[in-house]
């Protein structure tokens, strides 16, 4: 079902209830998504960006009640990863000389996954299309998360199309922020950015910078998942500033993998002495294996510290230590302490691997991995909690 922003702007997008599992499965979505699209009638009548492919026929048959697609204009794309252009070929069946506006590298990823030869507008920052009342004026948005990206600004109703920027993957029937479960909506916008948008820290902030100076004045920001935002713009805007920016709350994450205990209960007495030194910080110690993979980076990305441990496994680490450490190395963290641990039998290198793989990932190394020899006894659990305290005091 449609819905109605404004007298000119109607979301005609789709809630998808049972998404799961995103980009594959590097991204869980336990709250489910939704693909926006956002239809505007003017003196021209204006398509923005459409939904996944799955739902290719069951959007065009609902964009039809809304509107007869010979109607449609012109189709803006500001972001062509397959969520939002995933309809196009259904679409542009019925429809196959309507003008696409999109950046030149939207047209190169559009061709490159649908190899058709449509009529393709390309924009840039600054270029604009009068529509009647309203004025569209596009804003290359590079790396937000892909090259393509840009956002549709429209005057009249003073809206920003931001597409993945400020958006999270959280299916509800509320479509206004302030109708929404905000905890919810800001829990998803942050498991979002810390998994999606921190690796292009330095875009997000130069283009938050350079979008604040245009001054827009601001009544809707429309992504592309998730809630619109009315009530709470300047707020989202806040909380983008402070995760753009190399972000830390007064936490310590503790993760680990174990096959015997032994490593479990390192992380529990580390855990202990970090307590003991730093009561006021939130300690948190997760299961590699049965915490949720973006949760636990997440975590990482509010933290301030993080300890990685794992058994030695065949003279390295488990398969799901170098899952986490992989994903943690693409995020491209900044400014967070690090350390490692594990337990052992004989050669026992994983904390020293584990502990170079995260200087590699750009964590500042405080201390030398800890290690235990077979199960720790009542004297390795106190170097173990000795090693927390450690930790705590070197921040
Ligand atoms: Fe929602 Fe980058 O696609």
């Amino acid at each position: 079902m449609s819905k109605k922003i404004t007298d000119k702007v109607t979301w005609v997008g789709k809630i998808d209830w049972e998404l799961q599992h995103f980009h594959g499965d590097e991204l869980s979505t336990f709250r489910g998504s939704s693909y926006n699209a956002y239809l505007i009638r003017d003196e021209k009548n204006v398509l923005i960006d459409t939904v996944w492919g799955p739902y290719d026929r069951e959007f065009v048959s609902r964009l039809k009640e809304e509107i007869d697609l010979k109607d449609i204009d012109y189709i803006i794309m500001n972001h062509n990863e397959s969520d939002h252009s995933g309809a196009l070929p259904e679409i542009m069946r019925e429809i196959p000389d309507t003008p696409i506006y999109c950046t030149k590298m939207g047209e190169t990823i559009i061709r490159g996954m649908y190899h058709q030869d449509w009529n393709f507008v390309n924009v840039k920052t600054g270029d604009t299309l009068n529509i009647g009342e309203s004025t569209l004026t596009f804003v290359e948005a590079k790396f937000l998360h892909w090259p393509d990206t840009m956002f549709t600004y429209m005057d009249s109703d003073k809206i920003l199309f931001s597409n993945d920027g400020f958006g999270e993957h959280f299916a509800c029937e509320e479509l206004f922020d302030y109708q929404a479960n905000l905890d919810d909506v800001y829990s998803e916008a942050m498991k979002y950015y810390a998994n999606i948008l921190n690796p292009f820290n330095t875009f997000v902030k130069k283009k938050l910078a350079e979008v604040l100076a245009m001054n827009l004045p601001l009544e809707y920001v429309c992504p592309s998942h998730g809630i619109v935002w009315h009530d709470h713009i300047q707020d989202i805007i806040d909380r983008y500033q402070k995760w753009c920016d190399a972000y830390q709350e007064d936490q310590i994450t503790i993760v680990y993998d174990t096959m015997w205990n032994a490593t479990r209960h390192m992380a529990e007495a580390i855990a202990e002495g970090i307590r003991e030194t730093s009561p006021e910080t939130r300690v948190l110690v997760l299961s590699m294996t049965k915490s949720d993979k973006n949760d636990i980076l997440t975590e990482m990305f509010r933290s301030k510290g993080v300890l990685v441990g794992s058994p030695t496994i065949n003279n390295g680490f488990s398969y799901a230590t170098a899952g986490i450490l992989e994903m943690a190395k693409g995020l491209k963290f900044k400014g967070k302490k690090a350390a490692a641990f594990g337990s052992y039998g004989w050669s026992g290198e994983a904390a020293k691997k584990i502990t170079a793989e995260l200087a590699d990932a750009g964590f500042e190394i405080v201390a030398d991995g800890q290690r235990v020899k077979w199960a720790p006894d009542q004297d390795a659990l106190e170097a173990c909690r000795e090693y927390g305290r450690a930790f705590a005091k070197a921040f």
